[in-house]
């Protein structure tokens, strides 16, 4: 698959099948993640794995509680995505925004292109009781964390074109 083609191919799958996702493809995953670029190379980010029966039904259940994320119950991987300790606290002064939400944005992207390209589908979410997950994977202040990752196989059939849901080019960008 070309990088054109992945970038139409990758959707929130929000139906999956019931079946497990190896540790290796995992890691791909994370990989892009770690891969991935950051303002002054901080690398603000940590991946917590959930793949362990009873880690994934307490997730499921801490995902759905503000009664969003509906599907999860046929997922069997997440990844937490949450800003490390020192740029979780890291004070910025006025010249220098924080870009810490950004770098996270450009990761979770980067995993899911690399999800798709091996055959995997995923949903970005951020909708969910933050400190339920945080206390998942012992993360003292809820403030760290940012997103979490489903990854799985799809049980969708033919997924609707990606441009249809999307504005028009002359919406979105001007010509100088
Ligand atoms: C930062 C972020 C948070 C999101 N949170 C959720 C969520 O909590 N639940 C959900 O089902 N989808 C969530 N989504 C998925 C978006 O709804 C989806 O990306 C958007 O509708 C575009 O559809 P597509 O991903 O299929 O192209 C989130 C996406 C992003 C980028």
């Amino acid at each position: 698959m070309n990088f054109d083609e992945l970038l139409l191919k990758r959707y929130s799958c929000r139906n999956y099948i019931d079946k497990e996702v190896s540790l290796d493809d995992i890691i791909k995953i994370v990989n892009a993640g770690r891969l991935s670029p950051s303002a002054r190379n901080c690398q603000p980010c940590e991946y917590y794995v959930i793949r362990g029966k009873e880690k994934v039904e307490q997730i499921r259940t801490e995902l759905q509680r503000p009664g969003f994320n509906k599907f999860v119950p046929n997922v069997s991987s997440f990844i937490v995505i949450a800003l490390n300790e020192a740029m979780y606290k890291t004070k910025l002064d006025g010249l220098m925004r924080d870009f810490t939400d950004i770098d996270t944005g450009i990761a979770v992207h980067a995993m899911a292109l690399e999800a798709t390209n091996i055959g995997l589908a995923t949903c970005i979410m951020g909708g969910f009781d933050y400190d339920g997950i945080a206390r998942l994977v012992g993360i003292k202040d809820s403030g760290r964390v940012r997103l979490v990752l489903a990854v799985g196989y799809s049980n969708d059939g033919k997924i609707q074109d990606k441009n249809e849901r999307r504005k028009r080019m002359e919406e979105v960008v001007k010509y100088y």
